[in-house]
């Protein structure tokens, strides 16, 4: 039997990560972990709190104290924080717009980092964010840098919260907000988004969810073929 791999995608927001990862762990019966939500997660509690966000050392404790539990759902992975569900609370454009300043705080990127490096200890394991390839796994055999463009990321975002009915602002304040979400991200100090040298690059702006599957699904069974 072939050994469960750890397979790390990273990529800006809304590339089709967490679409695509939960498909791929499906087919290879591995674990899905979205780090993006332990994030939000952090965020809704600080904000929850009330707590200002540029207070570092409170923020920091809250990443230390709070408990982010995943279960399977039907549509979608549910996410619990402190045993109270909130899988839609995460979603909210008030947690979108203050979890990269939350996510740039190095003690929240320690104890992120460090409880998923715990879940990932095992391997068999999907695991999507901004900086697994670089380095949560940095010894991951698969590498996953996903890609878009801005204007497609914004309008596949835009659909998704129609749909899902959150409440969202209009596809061109989105894909601004977007823009200067990607932009913290990627350069922020600890951490940034950024390819990791042994990353395959992918871009999914023309490309169907089962197509993306496909391509990292062979990438997958090639480097199953190659470790065997
Ligand atoms: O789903 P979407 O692409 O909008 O974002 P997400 O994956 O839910 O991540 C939300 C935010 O968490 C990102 O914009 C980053 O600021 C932060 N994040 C991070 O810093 N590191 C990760 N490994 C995952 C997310
Ligand atoms: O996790 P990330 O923020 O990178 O993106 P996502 O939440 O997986 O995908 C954002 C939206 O784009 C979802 O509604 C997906 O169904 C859609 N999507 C798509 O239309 N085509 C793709 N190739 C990938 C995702």
């Amino acid at each position: 039997m072939n050994k469960g791999l750890q397979v790390a995608i990273d990529g800006p927001a809304s590339a089709g990560k967490s679409t695509v990862a939960k498909l791929v762990a499906k087919k290879f019966n591995y674990v899905y972990c979205d780090t993006g939500a332990m994030y939000r997660a952090v965020t809704l509690e600080v904000l929850n709190q009330g707590i200002d966000p540029n207070d570092e050392k409170a923020i920091a404790e809250i990443a230390r104290q709070v408990k982010i539990d995943f279960e399977p759902g039907e549509s979608e992975q549910r996410v619990f924080l402190n045993g109270e569900e909130v899988t839609h609370a995460i979603r909210l454009p008030k947690v979108a717009e203050n979890v990269s300043a939350i996510a740039a705080v190095p003690e929240v990127r320690a104890e992120m980092t460090r409880q998923q490096r715990q879940i990932a200890e095992k391997g068999g394991i999907v695991m999507d964010g901004r900086d697994i390839g670089t380095t949560v796994l940095p010894n991951a055999p698969v590498k996953i840098f996903m890609v878009a463009s801005a204007y497609e990321r914004a309008r596949r975002r835009y659909v998704e919260n129609k749909a899902k009915g959150i409440d969202t602002t209009s596809l061109e304040e989105l894909q601004k907000a977007i823009e200067l979400r990607d932009k913290k991200d990627s350069t922020r100090k600890v951490s940034p988004l950024t390819q990791a040298a042994d990353a395959v690059r992918l871009d999914t702006t023309n490309l169907t969810i089962d197509e993306v599957v496909d391509k990292i699904s062979q990438i997958i069974k090639k480097t199953q073929d190659e470790l065997a």
